[in-house]
Formats: C-alpha cells, structure tokens, sequence
C-alpha cells in the first residue's frame, strides 16, 4: 500500500492525512475483494522497517489501525471477513494489541474471505524465525534434518494455514518487494502501478484483476502441459 507520503505531498498535506486517506482505500479493496469472491486478502500495513519513521508517524499509523478495527468489525461480521495478522504483533503497544485481538477473536468463526493485516511484518524475521522453530524441533528429537522441506519451512510461516497469494499488487510506482512474503510469493503474478495507494479503488483493482486472468501460470513447465493439468 505504498505511495500515501506522496499522495499527501502533492496536495500539500502532512503524510498524516495520507494514511488517513489510504485507510479509505483499504476500506473499498476490503469491499471490493468480498464482492469479486476474493478468499484472502493481505494487505502489508505496517513493516519492520516502518518501526524506524518518526514515533509522531508510527503512533498515527496505531491510530487508524484501531479506529478502522473499530468501526469495521460490525461490516466485518455482517460478511462473514475473518480477520488475522501476521508479523510480531507482539511488539505493538498494549491498547493496539487489544483492539486487534479482539477484532480477531470475534471474527475467527467467519469463513467468507480472510482479511490478513501484515503488522511488524518482515520476510527475513519470518524466514529467521521458522529456521529458529525447526531448528529446536531438531534438538528436542521431534523431527530430523531430512525433515526439513520446503512444505515443512512453509509449516512454520506466519501463513501456516493460508495459500501462497497469486497477485501481488503493489501501489506507488515502485518495482520491488520490500521484505514482502518473499518466500509464499515465488510464483505469484506481479502487478506494479504508478497510482498511489489513497488512489487506488476499486475500478483499478479490478483491472488489475482482469490483466491477472489474462496471464498464462506455467510454474515452470510449458504452455502444452498446462491444458491437461493446470497446476
Ligand atoms: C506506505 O506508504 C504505507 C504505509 C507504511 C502504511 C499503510 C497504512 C495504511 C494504508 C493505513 C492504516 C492501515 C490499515 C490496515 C487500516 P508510504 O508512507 O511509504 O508512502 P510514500 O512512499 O509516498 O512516502
């Protein structure tokens, strides 16, 4: 969701007011993804680079986290949206932690579409962290070197019960992936865009969509191949 700073600049606004706006964006996608029967959507809200902005930033930023947790959990509810977060959700203040706790708590049962919030969230530290838990799952005897394959590695992620995303979107005309699931993105489609996130509603999103089903999947094995099995 890259590109509020900017979009507040060029009205000469403080970054602030960008995030504000950004949070009606996410708003419209989080409408817009129940609507187009979108299973997950992941939204990177908050990094672990982002815990080095200014605090004045970084505590607006806990601000509308809640106040959108808040006045979405209703809605949330009403479409069956279960919410859940990945990232050290722990190194949030006490008064964000609960507010977010309790929107997931509530919203657990929910099984129309996941509304992920990654929050503290970092590729490197996930991947760090499993190699960490399979490593002392090692020592204790409950599972063997050999034990550790890519399905075992996917297993210890933050996203242990989610499927690796298939359209990566990112906002703000940057090209890059910023510490961003780098491991559960290996085969995603990727779709960059110059627009900036407070801009980006509902309309693009659905472009963005519509260029994703035109884009042949091979993962890694010829076109022909694809016609018998697809996957
Ligand atoms: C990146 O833009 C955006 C963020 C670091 C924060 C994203 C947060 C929100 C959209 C609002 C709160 C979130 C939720 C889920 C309610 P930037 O600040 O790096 O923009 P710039 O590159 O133009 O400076």
């Amino acid at each position: 969701m890259d590109g509020n700073g900017r979009w507040a600049k060029k009205r000469s606004l403080n970054r602030i007011r960008g995030h504000r706006a950004g949070t009606e964006s996410v708003r419209d996608i989080v409408r817009a993804s129940r609507e187009f029967g979108i299973q997950v959507l992941t939204l990177y809200a908050f990094s672990t680079e982002n815990w080095k902005r200014p605090a004045r930033e970084v505590s607006a930023l806990f601000e509308l986290l809640k106040d959108f947790l808040r006045s979405e959990l209703e809605e949330m509810m009403e479409n069956g949206i279960h919410l859940n977060a990945i990232g050290d959700i722990e190194r949030f203040p006490g008064d964000v932690l609960e507010v977010l706790r309790h929107a997931m708590d509530a919203t657990k049962a929910n099984q129309r579409m996941t509304l992920n919030l990654a929050l503290s969230y970092g590729a490197r530290d996930e991947l760090a962290r499993a190699a960490r838990l399979l490593a002392q799952k090692c020592v204790n005897g409950k599972m063997c070197v050999e034990d550790i394959t890519p399905e075992a590695i996917s297993a210890h992620l933050y996203t242990v019960n989610l499927p690796d995303p298939d359209l990566l979107i990112r906002t703000g005309g940057e090209a890059r992936l910023s510490n961003f699931l780098l491991w559960q993105l290996s085969y995603a489609e990727i779709f960059f865009t110059s627009v900036m996130w407070p801009d980006f509603r509902k309309e693009i999103f659905l472009q963005a969509i519509l260029d994703f089903q035109q884009r042949e999947r091979r993962f890694g094995r010829i076109g022909a191949q694809l016609i018998e099995s697809p996957r």
